[in-house]
């Protein structure tokens, strides 16, 4: 039988024991990225969800930095615009600032103030979903914006972490492709 494309990207996913701290298991999405069929397999399953015309965003915001890689291929084949959320520090121009904790450490992520304007739909992109800090706060800086989340998506999610179902409960519809329990 064919596998599922769950399955399938999920064999291609490397999960590193304790990196970068003792305890976590790091799911390493290199490897996805590396075999030019897994690349496509994957960024075709984003865009055929977000070419449905009533999924189409008008613009597309990848979290840094992982979520740069896929998210900037997923706008590019949508035909829409992309944006940066970036680490504190990177970008030049003047931005919104968003500081919270993750599964090792915390951090501040910044997106410049006219990356998105008031109403426009937003499609949120990352490679993972651990505590969904990360992805919560990217959605914080959208909103500060006036800008409409109208999903975010990733490749993983973390379920024991509880990102996921906080980020729903927040209101946020979410598509992810592998889980590891
Ligand atoms: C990882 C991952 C997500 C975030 C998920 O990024 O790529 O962005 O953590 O964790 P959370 O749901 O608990 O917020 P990391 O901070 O390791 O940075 P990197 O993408 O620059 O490697
Ligand atoms: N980001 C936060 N937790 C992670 C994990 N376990 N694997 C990969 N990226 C992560």
């Amino acid at each position: 039988a064919p596998l599922a494309i769950t399955d399938y990207l999920r064999q291609h996913i490397r999960t590193v024991p304790d990196w970068p701290a003792p305890g976590v298991q790091f799911r390493d999405i290199t490897p996805l990225l590396q075999d030019p069929r897994v690349f496509r397999v994957l960024i075709d399953a984003f865009v055929h969800r977000y070419m449905e015309p009533a999924r189409r965003p008008e613009v597309v915001a990848g979290l840094d930095a992982r979520g740069f890689i896929i998210g900037s291929v997923i706008a590019y084949e949508l035909g829409v615009g992309f944006v940066p959320i970036r680490k504190k520090g990177k970008l030049p121009y003047t931005t919104v600032q968003e500081t919270f904790e993750l599964e090792y450490g915390s951090a501040t992520v910044e997106l410049h103030t006219d990356a998105v304007t008031p109403g426009q739909r937003v499609l949120l992109i990352d490679d993972l979903i651990a505590t969904g800090g990360t992805m919560m706060a990217g959605k914080k800086l959208l909103e500060k914006l006036g800008a409409t989340v109208t999903e975010g998506a990733a490749i993983v999610v973390l379920p024991e972490l509880g990102g996921a179902q906080r980020l729903r409960e927040a209101g946020l519809e979410l598509f992810t492709l592998v889980d590891f329990a």
